[in-house]
């Protein structure tokens, strides 16, 4: 086949393709990044550049890219079948891996619904809530509890159980109805005004209120556990999730934790919920579940939910939801060989030094430049939060994309990295080695001094 060359693949892409979350007016303005391949942490570009992929491939690279394993194991399944639907049968890798899912998760999650982004896997969660409660003849508890500050992805459902304005406020007035916004629990932005760690437990004691009043008319909580990502990587205190979880089953309501971002070990446990020994109801997950190769997600819930569809055929109980790729094989595959690598590689117990040294080089980063307002972190994600000077935390104005250029910085430096907003996104494949890791961190300090630099504002 006739290779295309690079002038006409950024021609096609400009003419034709529309790029997500992208102003397509300033994109067209810029010669684009081709990423042509991939090796461990790195990525090159068709003019042959390296990059170290600094956000895994939007947070769900695990193992690096062309990892021998997973190449392998997607090979194996293309020479068996690629594609067939779980309408009305099954397949060897779905059903493998729903039961590996299980023996991993927390243990109470036991059925496995697949799907295959993380928005559905939480439209799915929503669906599946609010279904369990009207056959429990709970018919008024529609609604959901969502924090300010969320994102769930954005999907009608996931966006309506969402609270960035920037990304959601738009489409706020065709969002489902009856969704309750509680406060974020995270002291940095702490809307009640308290300190850390009162603002935690202040923050679960004003959810449980919201319970209180409002139970009747809600069928779940959901949240992300223990760092809000696309809200700006903030991470919550410790104690807060628990204090949640006591509230929802005080009122009988389903938690949902939504781990698309934070399972599969990025917290540095395999789940975020497992820190504060917490088991939700329902879970979602996506991203790393395929160690960032191909698009999957599930939604486990407990057995007493799966219970409540069960029927007789004419009772209209089932579960009328399904995509067309659910559970497709070679996604499943590789998902089983990345569940495999977390045991031969010790991905986990080796993932433990490189965390100690990113928060020590998070650390530096904040006590070296009076431009890093905060660097938060939870295991090997971490938002820096940029501001104009640490003391008085005066932010950045959004338009002078300070985030932006902090990253195109970067990436003439050899590494990828995107901002949400002034926060520099730092989250590299939990492969990384401790010499890349560095060479990472130190790129990222440079990035950082060169703007403070050049805007004369060090
Ligand atoms: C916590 C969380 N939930 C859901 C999503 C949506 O996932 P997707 O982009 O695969 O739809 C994201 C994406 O970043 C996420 O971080």
């Amino acid at each position: 086949m006739r290779a295309v060359k690079e002038e006409q693949l950024i021609k096609l892409d400009q003419q034709h393709l529309w790029h997500p979350f992208t102003q397509m007016k300033d994109w067209v303005k810029n010669e684009p990044v081709i990423i042509a391949e991939g090796s461990g942490v790195y990525l090159t570009d068709t003019k042959g550049r390296s990059y170290i992929d600094g956000i895994s491939s939007m947070w769900c690279n695990i193992h690096g890219h062309r990892k021998k394993e997973l190449d392998k194991a997607a090979v194996a399944q293309l020479d068996k079948v690629s594609h067939t639907t779980l309408l009305g049968f099954t397949n060897p890798p779905a059903a493998e891996l729903a039961g590996r899912l299980v023996d991993i998760l927390p243990s109470g999650l036991s059925k496995v619904f697949y799907s295959d982004n993380g928005s559905t896997a939480v439209e799915v969660a929503l669906k599946m809530a609010f279904q369990f409660q009207q056959h429990q003849a709970a018919k008024s508890r529609t609604g959901f509890v969502s924090l300010n500050n969320a994102y769930h992805g954005d999907t009608l459902g996931a966006m309506a159980v969402g609270g960035v304005d920037i990304f959601h406020s738009t489409f706020a007035p065709i969002f489902m109805q009856g969704c309750l916004k509680a406060p974020s629990p995270f002291c940095y932005r702490c809307e009640l005004g308290l300190s850390h760690p009162e603002c935690a437990l202040a923050c679960a004691d004003h959810l449980e209120w919201i319970l209180r009043d409002h139970h009747e008319e809600v069928a779940g909580v959901i949240l992300e556990p223990m760092i809000q990502a696309a809200g700006g990587m903030i991470t919550a205190p410790t104690g807060y999730l628990r204090k949640v979880a006591e509230a929802c089953r005080k009122y009988d309501v389903l938690l949902i934790l939504d781990e698309v971002a934070t399972g599969f070990g990025r917290t540095g446990r395999m789940f975020a919920c497992q820190h504060e020994d917490v088991t939700p109801d329902i879970i979602c997950l996506s991203k790393g579940i395929t160690g960032g190769y191909m698009p999957l997600a599930v939604t486990v819930a407990s057995d007493r939910i799966y219970e409540a569809f069960l029927g007789e055929f004419k009772d209209l109980k089932t579960f009328f939801h399904g995509h067309t790729y659910t559970g497709n094989p070679l996604a499943c595959a590789v998902a089983l060989a990345s569940l495999n690598l977390y045991e031969t590689e010790h991905i986990l117990e080796r993932l433990q030094e490189k965390i100690k040294y990113f928060r020590a080089r998070l650390d530096r980063l904040s006590s070296n430049y009076r431009q890093v307002g905060e660097a938060r972190s939870a295991g090997l994600m971490a938002g820096v939060e940029l501001v104009r000077d640490k003391a008085s935390k005066e932010p950045f104005a959004w338009d002078e994309m300070m985030g932006w250029q902090v990253c195109y910085a970067a990436m003439s430096k050899g590494l990828i990295l995107r901002p949400l907003g002034n926060v520099l996104v730092l989250m590299p494949p939990l492969s990384i080695s401790m010499a890349e890791l560095e060479q990472m961190m130190n790129i990222v300090e440079e990035a950082i001094g060169d703007i403070a630099l050049s805007k004369q504002v060090k």
